[in-house]
């Protein structure tokens, strides 16, 4: 599939892929309602998801507006029936009306006062996740409704799974995806309640 991005929008790369990889494996959990992905960046996991679904609402937001403009355009090229607004997490929406299957590819780096000055604004939003690295991921699961799913990217450059259990008790922890890299270690992680 060929994606367009203009600057400043997040390019897929290896944790997009897990994703679209942990939650094709996952699709039955999605093809029922279809699901929210906050986040969307150019698209590529909605859009790829959404082609395995017949039915179902797909949403998609970001709270980078050329991301948003960008993952429609993109929807649109591709024939994929996928909304997009601009906004942080799925905040303007009212609490139950949104299908309770999310997807959230987060920014996930701990910051670097040297590295991260050396960033863009929609880089640093992309990219870190706060000074532990999983701050906007928790951020975002404090405000679902329960019960939902949620599938996030984690990355061993943040936590372990051990330390997430601990501190997100509201959710059983399943990884339904991960992979190997010479420097970290991604999780795509299911938080269900
Ligand atoms: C790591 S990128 C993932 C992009 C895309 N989902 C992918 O996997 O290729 C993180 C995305 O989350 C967006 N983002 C960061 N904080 C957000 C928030 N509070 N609400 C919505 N989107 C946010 C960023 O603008 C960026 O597009």
């Amino acid at each position: 599939m060929e994606f367009e991005y203009t600057k400043g929008v997040y390019a897929p790369r290896e944790d997009s892929f897990l994703t679209v990889e942990g939650i094709e494996k996952n699709i039955d959990v999605v093809s029922k309602d279809g699901m929210v992905e906050v986040g969307v960046g150019s698209g590529y996991v909605i859009i790829n998801i959404r082609k395995y679904c017949d039915s179902g609402i797909f949403v998609g937001t970001d709270i980078n507006f050329n991301a948003a403009r960008q993952a429609r355009t993109n929807a649109i090229k591709h024939g994929a029936d996928v909304h997009v607004i601009c906004c942080s997490f799925t905040r303007p929406f009212r609490r139950n009306g949104l299908p309770r299957i999310y997807v959230f590819n987060p920014p996930y780096l701990p910051s670097d006062p040297e590295v991260d000055v050396n960033l863009t604004d929609d880089e640093l939003i992309a990219l870190v996740g706060g000074e532990k690295g999983t701050e906007v991921m928790e951020d975002f699961l404090k405000e679902l409704p329960s019960p939902s799913v949620a599938f996030c990217i984690v990355s061993s450059l943040a936590t372990t799974l051990e330390d997430l259990e601990r501190s997100l008790k509201r959710w059983s922890i399943t990884v339904v995806a991960e992979r190997s890299f010479s420097f970290e270690r991604l999780w795509l992680v299911r938080f269900s309640d």
